[in-house]
């Protein structure tokens, strides 16, 4: 067995499940899930429509690439929501699609590490939990950030010593972030591309929740815009990651994409050749139609708002919690143990939470999600309402 294996941690939900085990919440109350980040607005019909019209094509084997009409439609859109400079990204050299990101985001650290030089892979704490998998996997050490409210819920970059920059292959930013829905202004993000020029590493940018983003605030920057804002248009060391899971409701269609550094692009095409990860024709065809459109994009970040807002109004007078910049997250300081937090509120209200601390491990003697908790926004607005009911119901009564 490869002995990177037993250096995984258990995932978050299975940490939840052990969490709860044994306690018997109220059963005349609907349970209502806050803990898994799992869009739950409806599909649009469109999206649907255009995988069953396309099934008939699976006679043959697809391209690792993609058909050249889905590259061509990503890059559209990256070019148009990024306000990119036009034919700065080539569909031929600057674009994969994937099948989500989260596979993506894994396979990209096994294609990029060295192992042989005691590599570091840098990312934010608390984390989404697939970039430790993956640099453990690929024979890299974790090497974590905090988020903390003193950084405004980003990482420290400046508290990174240089010596640690030094080791550092790979750099994994999540704009918005998940859990703290934090967005890495663009100043942030170009002091980072020079310090991947000084240092040599590659930065892998998350921005899975890009879309996600209050009606009326502006879009969060992206890595490639900041690299073309200092007049970087080959994207060198810089490469993104897109998916329509949370953009357009589509998480169990699995697709999204990878774009950058055509460099980085190409040794990642020659990995995945032999991963053997193509994307089927039918999810190609129905997520050209789905980047093309903005329409039902707007109606989505238009449920979201409304469901901060709500949420908001209630829980804001009883718990320490504020607006994310973006994504969909409530990332709430809880008045004791993020733990006990969650299960009492399970127990007593059938709500369910995500602890922060199983999101993030100790560093620099702090784990940086104690005492959080976080609530993914994704049911209906009605039961969103209710569960923040419930859980101002909690807080007042303990
Ligand atoms: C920060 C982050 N990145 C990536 C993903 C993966 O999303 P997908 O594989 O559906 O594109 C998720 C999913 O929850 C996420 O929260």
């Amino acid at each position: 067995m490869n002995p990177n294996l037993s250096q995984l941690q258990p995932y978050p939900f299975e940490r939840l499940a052990k969490l709860f085990d044994g306690v018997t919440a109220p059963p005349g109350l609907q349970p209502i899930a806050l803990s898994i980040g799992e869009p739950r607005h409806a599909t649009p019909a469109f999206i649907t429509e255009e995988v069953i019209t396309h099934l008939h094509g699976l006679s043959r084997y697809p391209l690792t690439r993609g058909i050249a009409e889905l590259r061509e439609a990503i890059t559209q859109w990256l070019t148009t929501r990024f306000s990119l400079p036009a034919t700065s990204v080539d569909p031929e050299r600057h674009v994969l699609p994937v099948n989500g990101t989260r596979e993506a985001l894994f396979a990209f650290a096994q294609c990029v590490i060295d192992p042989r030089d005691q590599p570091l892979v840098i990312m934010p704490n608390p984390f989404y939990q697939i970039y430790e998998g993956a640099a453990l996997l690929a024979g890299a050490t974790p090497w974590f950030t905090n988020t903390t409210r003193a950084s405004g819920f980003l990482p420290d970059f400046e508290a990174v010593a240089a010596s640690t920059w030094e080791r550092c292959q790979l750099l994994y930013i999540c704009t918005p972030g998940n859990p703290t829905g934090a967005v890495i202004p663009t100043e942030t993000l170009q002091r980072l591309i020079e310090l991947a020029d000084t240092h040599d590493f590659i930065i892998a940018s998350d921005e899975c929740y890009s879309e996600i983003y209050m009606d009326d605030a502006p879009p969060p920057v992206g890595l490639l815009q900041a690299a073309a804002a200092m007049g970087r248009d080959d994207y060198r060391r810089c490469v993104v990651f897109h998916s329509l899971s949370k953009r357009s409701n589509a998480p169990g269609l699995r697709s999204g994409f990878v774009a950058g550094d055509a460099a980085v692009m190409k040794q990642f095409l020659r990995y995945r050749t032999y991963h053997g990860c193509a994307m089927p024709p039918a999810t190609q065809m129905a997520s050209i139609r789905a980047w093309q459109d903005e329409t039902h994009v707007a109606d989505n970040r238009h449920l979201y708002t409304q469901k901060f807002r709500v949420a908001l109004e209630i829980l804001g007078p009883v718990l320490d919690v504020g607006a994310a910049d973006a994504g969909f997250y409530l990332w709430a300081h809880t008045p004791w143990a993020d733990t006990d937090f969650a299960r009492e509120l399970y127990a007593q209200q059938h709500v369910s939470v995500l602890p922060g601390s199983y999101l993030s491990r100790t560093s620099g003697g702090i784990n940086p999600g104690s005492d959080y908790v976080r609530m993914a926004l994704v049911a209906p607005v009605e039961d969103c309402i209710e569960a923040a009911e419930r859980i101002k119901s909690y807080i007042v009564s303990r």
